[in-house]
């Protein structure tokens, strides 16, 4: 089955052609991917990078991760949302209910209402269709989002309620459910009399990163005439009303409130803006992005736009195969969604610098997706590092996750560190202080964080930094006096090898040395006696009277607070990606290695992993991203492609149970668009891993008029064995590119790295 295949990276071409531009390649994007099984993508409406994403929130009594579900009952939609995260929900705020009927009490539980036909998604658009008779059509822009209502004729009160104290609620019992801790509603005269509109805040804590309390602000219009009643309650939590009437504003830190609007005629526009800021900001943002009399069609129009320009036509080919065109922009779309551009809505500090939020996490999104970014967004992953560093600032630390304005939580290293370090060995430089991105790493590799007492583990901090540093800086490794030590102690070995790097780079040759030495410490957590499956030596807990047993096909509970997080140790013995040459003569030499990554892949190994084969592997998280591609170290290039490519085809498809686990904020999507590719980025490192790319061209605008262009030949579904290659015009041999330190077009200067140590090569 072997054919010949050639791949043609790095050839500047000009493919911008008014064809392309003007491509509506929205079409091929299916939002309801990963939307179930798992996957918990947010199929509502966003444009990229949008603070607002609007969409529905369901009830079934389990967690609603993006606020759907497929099924159970509407409860609201709302204006904020995150898309394909686990732990516990975050968000579901600023929300509108359709309520048919005279309504005795806006805060009681029986105001939800039944799915009458499946949501509809496409890219700007949702449709919702109530039990109720009520069909309610969605449309936003960055910072405002459009309800059209359309409710039934049936001589009944039409309403839309506005519950403040409405948000994603969660079920696990871990203390990390959401809190409304009070707020305001206004209902103010709009222009023309008998039209109101409504402003006011809410503030709530916790959720997914154990926020503290923050508030979102909100200015909401009606283009049809109604009359109101505002309602308060008792407490935050009870739906016990106080009062119902036509007072024209509440607030209260004690007590639910909101508002209910009671319309004559059955169609209905709301237009709805959001900011961080103020209330005054929140009209400002819908007058600005959805001024009156705008249609539903328009935004919608808007939206599909943005993602066309902004992000889908970047990637191109000529591929017809329309599953695969499915894949490839469906991928594209849900690696946007987050994190959040919240430049200019940051309520904490005033700043020239831009501001994200919702980094779900960087320890999922620093392998596959900020190196993608990188070359497909070269501005906006400019704009994501200038405002990490300004979150370095202004908190004391850039964490490895943030949002609602609030660090947290960190799952193992400080890997902001290694987001760090991809941008800077690949030349990015632009408006990026380097000095305070430094800064800021070498802050997390020496300063204990202060312990926020998260009773997941309550060893240290889970808010920011590497709070299992006392070890690390005592001992060269971390005992289990700290949660999560093995596998924090790899991912604080990678870490120190970027601080290592940049240190490098920015001429700290005593700092170099310095972590260059620690980037080792994983060595001291090689038990040779660990064995399992006819394999012996892997990474196993110890404490300073020396190793403590452990199964390598084992990680106990996998969570906060146990020696390994979320992967096997088995898993985590691959995972100094800086130290590969080592990890491979500890392996038992390169024949070993090569036989312990085929046992990784072998069905029936371990039940664990029953939903992929019962393979050690786990296509699901993201200590397994890189797994399949390490052959390439030891010279089994086609191991790698035969192992990745049936990872990809086996356990991604463009459907709503398509993802093998969580989205994590696009990294899964992300995984599958370098396989796509043919590519595999080494995260700190210039080294590439070679694939195979799926399609016979793919082109991928860099910015400045350059582009990455791939083409094969004699491929197909069943052939797909790299046989030779050239790069930029020239046979090339090694299983792995360089990046070049200027940019990918250049060919007279390069970088070769191998096993993390690179020598320049000047042409
Ligand atoms: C959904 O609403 C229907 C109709 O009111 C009700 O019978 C059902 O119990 C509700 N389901 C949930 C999960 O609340
Ligand atoms: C939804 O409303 C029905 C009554 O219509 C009620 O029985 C049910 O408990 C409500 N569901 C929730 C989640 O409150
Ligand atoms: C919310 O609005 C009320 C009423 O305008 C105001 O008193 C309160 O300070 C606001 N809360 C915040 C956090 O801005
Ligand atoms: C409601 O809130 C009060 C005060 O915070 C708390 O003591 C009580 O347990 C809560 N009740 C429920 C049902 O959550
Ligand atoms: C509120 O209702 C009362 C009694 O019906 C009425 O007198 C008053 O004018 C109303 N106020 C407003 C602002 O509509
Ligand atoms: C189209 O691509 C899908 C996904 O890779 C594949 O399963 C299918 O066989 C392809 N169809 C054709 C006609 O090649
Ligand atoms: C982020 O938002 C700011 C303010 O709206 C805007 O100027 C900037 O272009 C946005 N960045 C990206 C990458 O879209
Ligand atoms: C690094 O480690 C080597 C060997 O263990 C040691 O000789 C050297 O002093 C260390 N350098 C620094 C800067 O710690
Ligand atoms: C491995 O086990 C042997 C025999 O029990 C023991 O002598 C040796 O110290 C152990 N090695 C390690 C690294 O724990
Ligand atoms: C190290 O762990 C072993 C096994 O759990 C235990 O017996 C021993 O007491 C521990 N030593 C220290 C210093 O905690
Ligand atoms: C790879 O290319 C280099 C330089 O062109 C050449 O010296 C070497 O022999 C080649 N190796 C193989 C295995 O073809």
């Amino acid at each position: 089955m072997y054919s010949s295949l050639l791949l043609l990276p790095l050839i500047p071409a000009l493919v911008n052609s008014a064809a392309i531009r003007s491509a509506d390649l929205a079409g091929y994007v299916l939002t309801s991917t990963g939307t179930i099984n798992g996957g918990n993508t947010f199929p509502g409406v966003s444009r990229p990078l949008g603070m607002v994403k609007l969409g529905p929130d369901l009830y079934s009594g389990t967690d609603a991760y993006s606020g759907y579900l497929s099924n159970g009952n509407f409860t609201g939609f709302t204006m904020l949302h995150e898309s394909g995260t686990g732990g516990a929900p975050k968000y579901g705020v600023v929300s509108q209910m359709p309520v048919v009927g005279t309504v005795a009490n806006p805060l009681s539980d029986a105001i939800n209402d039944t799915r009458a036909a499946p949501d509809f998604t496409e890219i700007g658009y949702y449709k919702a269709s109530l039990g109720s008779g009520t069909v309610l059509e969605m449309a936003a822009t960055n910072k405002a989002g459009l309800f059209q209502y359309t409710f039934p004729s049936v001589g009944k009160d039409l309403n839309v309620l506005v519950d403040v104290s409405h948000v994603l609620s969660s079920y696990r019992g871990q203390g990390l459910e959401q809190h409304f801790l009070g707020g305001s509603i206004n209902v103010r005269q709009d222009t023309e009399p008998g039209y109101y509109y409504y402003t006011g805040n809410g503030t709530y804590n916790n959720g997914w990163n154990r926020a503290g309390p923050w508030t979102v602000y909100f200015c909401g219009y009606f283009d049809a005439p109604a009359s109101y009643k505002t309602f308060i309650g008792t407490s935050l939590n009870s739906s016990t009303l106080a009062e119902f009437s036509n007072k024209t504003s509440y607030s209260s830190q004690t007590a639910r409130l909101g508002a209910l609007f009671t319309f004559q005629q059955q169609s209905v526009i709301s237009r709805v803006g959001v900011s961080f800021v103020s209330e005054t900001q929140a009209c400002a943002n819908v007058k600005a992005e959805i001024p009156q009399g705008t249609s539903l069609a328009t935004v919608r129009q808007g939206t599909r736009d943005a993602w066309n320009s902004q992000v889908l036509q970047k990637v191109t080919t000529t591929e017809t195969n329309v599953t695969k065109l499915n894949q490839l922009y469906s991928a594209l779309y849900f690696m946007h969604l987050l994190p959040t551009n919240k430049t200019g809505e940051n309520p904490l500090w005033t700043s020239s610098e831009p501001y994200y939020d919702d980094i779900f996490t960087f320890w999922d999104t620093h392998r596959c997706t900020t190196s993608l970014l990188h070359i497909l967004q070269p501005a906006y992953h400019e704009e994501l590092l200038r405002s990490m560093i300004d979150i370095y600032r202004h908190e004391g630390y850039v964490s490895d996750a943030r949002s609602s304005f609030w660090n947290g939580a960190v799952q193992g290293g400080s890997n902001s560190d290694n987001v760090f370090a991809d941008a800077f060995v690949k030349g990015v430089r632009g408006k990026v202080d380097w000095e305070g991105a430094y800064a800021s790493m070498v802050k997390n590799a020496e300063v204990v964080p202060p312990n926020n007492n998260d009773p997941r583990d309550p060893t240290g901090s889970t808010k920011e930094g590497r709070s299992a540093l006392p070890d690390w800086l005592k001992y060269g490794y971390i005992t289990p006096s700290f949660g999560r030590s093995v596998s924090r102690a790899v991912e604080y070995s990678v870490n120190d090898f970027m601080l290592a790097t940049v240190a490098n780079g920015l001429g700290l040759q005593n700092d170099f040395q310095k972590y260059y030495n620690r980037s080792h410490n994983w060595r001291n957590h090689w038990n040779t006696n660990m064995t399992a499956l006819g394999f012996s030596g892997f990474l196993g807990p110890r404490n300073t009277s020396g190793f403590i047993s452990q199964n390598p096909i084992s990680c106990g509970g996998c969570y906060w607070a146990d020696y390994y997080y979320q992967a096997l140790p088995w898993e985590y013995s691959f995972n100094a990606h800086h130290d590969l040459d080592t990890i491979v003569q500890y392996s038992g030499g390169a024949d070993t290695f090569v036989q312990r990554l085929e046992m990784t892949f072998q069905p029936g190994v371990y039940s664990g992993n029953s939903a992929f084969g019962s393979t050690i592997f786990n296509p699901g998280n993201e200590p397994s991203f890189a797994t399949p591609y390490l052959y390439n170290f030891v010279n089994r290039q086609d191991l790698a492609v035969k192992r990745s490519r049936f990872i990809a085809k086996s356990y991604y498809k463009p459907t709503p149970g398509g993802l093998p686990g969580n989205s994590d904020a696009g990294a899964m999507e992300s995984w599958l668009l370098w396989n796509m590719i043919g590519l595999y980025p080494m995260t700190g490192q210039t080294t590439f891993l070679i694939g195979s790319p799926w399609f016979t061209d793919l082109s991928i605008s860099l910015g400045g008029g350059k582009t990455l262009k791939i083409t094969t030949t004699g491929g197909s579904e069943d052939v797909y064995y790299v046989q030779s290659l050239k790069v930029n015009g020239k046979t090339w041999n090694k299983s792995w590119l360089a990046h070049e330190l200027d940019d990918w077009s250049d060919t007279t200067e390069s970088w070769e790295c191998e096993h993390g140590e690179c020598e320049e090569d000047i042409d």
